[in-house]
């Protein structure tokens, strides 16, 4: 029976990865915005699973998550799951004053991976999208010229990759691997995605369970428990380590090493 943390377990994929992992007789922690999202998820189908707060669009809640969660730790796998879309429209920035898809979509994980506890897996959800980011270090926040959401959504999924990679080679005796769940039926997704929740949780628990030997590895790429190759870009460790260089600077926090 393993322990796992699941950021964005409200609703979509990480929602399905808690039930499925909770059927197979895991330990689920979830994760919620707040407690009234918690409470329109989760009342009547989640009894007493613990549940932990903190809205990732706001860099102190994210830091107070970090030592909420870990508290009910330590963990065997951590799923790095929530996400927002492209389509939000303009640019828009959060209290914080950073972009709001980078903030929620890259610095929050790596927030969290950097405060937390170390699991022996840790997993972080990316899209096939990764394939068309950009690396633009010199505007992260795109800041410069029309704003282009799906081009900023890409951009958070390579990075997404690029930390899953960076933690991969950084911490010794630690499962780190990134997913592409397919196109999946979610209030991200939208409703002409062409896959189902199962398929878009499969392979998160399938990496958490590691009973096929295929899964135990660390440092890959998966879609539906089949190894792809990620960006080349997500395996350039000089990059890598400007990313986390740049999330450093913005805030405050080193990465774990
Ligand atoms: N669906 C797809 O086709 C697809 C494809 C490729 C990759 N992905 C990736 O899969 C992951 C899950 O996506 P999904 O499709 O399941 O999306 P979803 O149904 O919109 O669920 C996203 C989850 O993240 C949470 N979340 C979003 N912003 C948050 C914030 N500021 N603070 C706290 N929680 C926040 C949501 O909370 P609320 O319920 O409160 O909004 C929800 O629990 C994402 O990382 C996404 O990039 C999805």
């Amino acid at each position: 029976m393993a322990k796992v943390f699941i950021t964005g377990s409200t609703d979509g994929i990480g929602l399905k990865t808690a039930e499925e992992l909770l059927k197979l007789g895991h330990d689920v922690v979830l994760h919620a915005r707040n407690q009234e999202r918690a409470k329109e998820a989760f009342a009547a189908s989640f009894g007493s699973v613990p549940v932990v707060f903190g809205d990732l669009s706001s860099l102190d809640e994210t830091r107070d998550l970090a030592l909420s969660a870990d508290k009910l730790g330590p963990y065997d796998a951590i799923i790095h799951n929530a996400g927002i879309g492209g389509g939000i429209g303009n640019r828009v920035l959060t209290k914080d004053g950073i972009e709001k898809i980078f903030q929620v979509n890259v610095l929050a994980p790596y927030l969290l991976t950097s405060l937390m506890g170390k699991a022996n897996k840790m997993i972080y959800l990316s899209s096939g999208l990764e394939a068309a980011g950009r690396p633009r270090f010199d505007d992260i926040l795109h800041e410069q010229g029309v704003f282009d959401g799906m081009q900023a959504y890409s951009d958070s999924k390579l990075y997404d990759v690029m930390i899953a990679f960076a933690v991969a080679r950084s911490w010794e005796g630690v499962l780190s691997n990134a997913v592409d769940p397919g196109w999946i039926t979610t209030k991200l997704g939208g409703p002409n995605a062409t896959d189902n929740l199962d398929r878009g949780a499969e392979t998160q628990i399938w990496l958490t369970e590691g009973k096929d030997p295929r899964s135990v590895v660390n440092g890959k790429y998966f879609k539906w428990k089949q190894e792809l190759t990620a960006n080349p870009t997500a395996y350039d460790v000089q990059m890598q380590e400007k990313l986390l260089e740049i999330c450093h600077e913005m805030t405050g926090v080193p990465f774990q090493v």
